[in-house]
């Protein structure tokens, strides 16, 4: 059945227009052929949504996100020297943070895949990352990243602080939506916390503890955060579904992209609890708007070409079309093609554009 709907398109900083431009390729090759009709509205974010509105996140782009039936969204940010300059000061707090409180996405779906064919992408031995198939589920609204903060001075020091903070209902979302994933995937959940320090974690494991009841199909196990850092590098295929906090789910899941090849590798959902036939959400790569490589064609867009599918997947329920999307991508993969980041050294690489074009060439 042809689908139609409005997708809101904030493609941001440095790389983001890049590989946005890619995926917007992709949705359009899959609508061809599929026979749906996106409406696809752009709005502004970050640097230059700053240069025109003098914000990072302008009232214009909320509007346009409000009328769509999800977000897909590039990065956002300057570079990692230059961020107390106006323009860039607090950009990615500005607006990814606010999008995920505007637009309560409390949970963030981030799968690391090792896909068959792959392994040499990893700097690890095969071995180690053979069958690797991970869902981290982050939560997003709360934690250290969400909790007051202030700069003050004590004793005549300047003195920096945040809090993280917790409601049992803020753990009991996330991780019912953990239990849910874990249930029709290979029925093990792992939560990550620090239980042996924080008072939060001890939290989440009595709310875990307390939603189990729910599943019991499901097996879950306690890890504290920096075993499981040293897990998901030494057998990270021994793990199911993880779910975890704010920021040690913003910390593995980058670990995690470098486990299976790239950062430019991991798409993601944040999903809201906001009702409705068509699920809301924000699909966005894990990684941010590299601006060390911003400008030279280079990026590889996969992980925002297979937040695309994500976004095809929940928000419309179109499995077949995301399954297509995934599957061209292996198959571009496994035909050599490849972007810089996950070629060997000294072996020819694709451009972003190149490599976007092998995809769609391979769409069935
Ligand atoms: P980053 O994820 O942008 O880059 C880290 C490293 O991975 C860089 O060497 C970069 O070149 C590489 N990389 C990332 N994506 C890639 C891709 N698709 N293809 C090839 N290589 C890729 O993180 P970084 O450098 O810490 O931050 C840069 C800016 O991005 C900052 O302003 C930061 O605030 C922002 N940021 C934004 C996020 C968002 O919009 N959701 C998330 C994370 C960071
Ligand atoms: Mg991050």
């Amino acid at each position: 059945m042809s689908k139609t709907g409005t997708i809101a398109v904030l493609p941001g900083d440095g790389i983001g227009p890049e590989i946005m431009a890619s995926a917007i390729k992709v949705l359009d090759a899959v609508s061809a052929k599929c026979g749906h009709t996106f409406e696809t509205k752009e709005g502004l974010t970050g640097g230059l949504a700053y240069d025109k509105f003098g914000v990072h996140l302008p009232e214009e782009t909320i509007k346009i996100c409000e009328a769509s039936d999800a977000i897909l969204f590039g990065a956002v940010g300057g570079h990692v020297s230059d961020q107390e300059s106006p323009r860039w000061k607090d950009a990615e707090k500005n607006v990814i943070l606010g999008l995920r409180k505007k637009f309560n996405l409390f949970a963030n779906l981030r799968p690391l895949k090792v896909w068959p064919g792959t392994e040499s992408f990893s700097p690890l031995q095969e071995r180690f990352i053979k069958g690797t198939d991970v869902l981290i589920v982050r939560e997003l609204i709360a934690g250290l990243y969400f909790g007051p903060m202030r700069r003050f001075e004590e004793n005549g020091e300047i003195t920096a602080e945040e809090t993280s903070r917790y409601t049992w209902k803020q753990i009991e979302n996330v991780v019912r939506i953990a239990f849910q994933a874990a249930q029709k995937r290979k029925k093990k959940l792992t939560v990550v916390d620090k239980a042996n320090v924080l008072e939060t974690s001890r939290l989440w494991r009595e709310v875990a503890r307390k939603i189990q009841l729910e599943f019991l199909d499901v097996a879950m196990d306690f890890m504290f955060v920096d075993n499981a850092a040293q897990q998901l590098v030494r057998s990270p295929a021994s793990f199911d579904v993880i779910a975890t906090d704010n920021m040690f789910g913003d910390i593995l899941s980058d670990l995690g992209g470098a486990v299976v090849g790239s950062l430019g590798l991991v798409p993601s959902a944040s999903i809201s609890a906001k009702g409705g036939e068509k699920k809301f959400g924000l699909y966005e790569p894990a990684h941010g708007s590299a601006p060390d490589i911003a400008g030279k064609g280079i990026a590889n867009p996969t992980a925002q070409i297979l937040s695309l599918a994500m976004l095809l997947r929940y928000t419309y329920e179109l499995d077949k079309e995301a399954q297509a999307i995934e599957e061209a991508v292996l198959a571009a993969w496994k035909a050599g093609k490849k972007t810089k980041d996950l070629a060997a050294p000294g072996e020819a690489s694709l451009s972003t554009d190149e490599f976007t074009s092998c995809v769609i060439e391979r769409l069935k």
